[in-house]
């Protein structure tokens, strides 16, 4: 159990997409089990102070996230998040409507830029214990989910930005 050195935004290894998690992949893992993957993602998204983190952004290419918080300074104004882990996550958009709103990332220190994402998604996971989960949110924690997700593709914040002057370091933009 350790923090591991956040990926950052460049690294080839973000851009990849990741496999999904089966047996064959678990047995396969070269050190110690999910579990210690998860562990490993957990020590490092709270010294990070994230909202959430992704496998990828700990050097693991497999479809693993996690996410959740009960208050979190960078994201003042938003609602608490169950803390939830999740393997092999899906995710279906199940509203036309998309909000816009600032998103900052472990892998892109320093920046946040404007971001639009689906108001309404329903996802579904295994969950640490085994078990199915699924949960149709909205507003941030449909953002935060669907960020972690994007992760899994290869995909970073910043790509779904809409207009690149909304994109800036944190002390540098208009807004919070
Ligand atoms: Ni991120």
């Amino acid at each position: 159990m350790s923090i591991k050195p956040v990926v950052k935004m460049g690294n080839l290894q973000l851009a990849t997409p990741s496999a999904p998690v089966t047996d064959e992949v678990i047995a396969a893992l070269s050190k110690g089990s999910l579990d210690e993957l998860i562990q490993d993602m957990l020590d490092t998204m709270q010294q990070e102070n994230g909202v959430g983190i992704a496998a990828p952004q700990i050097g693991c290419n497999l479809r693993v996230i996690m996410f959740g918080f009960e208050k979190n300074e960078r994201y003042a104004d938003e609602s608490a998040v169950p803390f939830t882990v999740l393997v092999n996550p899906t995710i279906k958009i199940l509203s036309k409507d998309v909000d816009e709103a600032w998103e900052g990332c472990l892998s892109v220190p320093g920046l946040r830029g404007l971001v639009p994402r689906a108001r309404l998604i329903e996802y579904s996971g295994v969950d640490l214990a085994g078990n199915l989960i699924t949960r149709t949110v909205e507003g941030f924690h449909a953002r935060v989910v669907q960020h972690e997700y994007d992760h899994l593709d290869g995909i970073l914040y910043p790509q779904r930005i809409r207009d690149m002057r909304l994109f800036g370091f944190n002390d540098e933009l208009p807004c919070t």
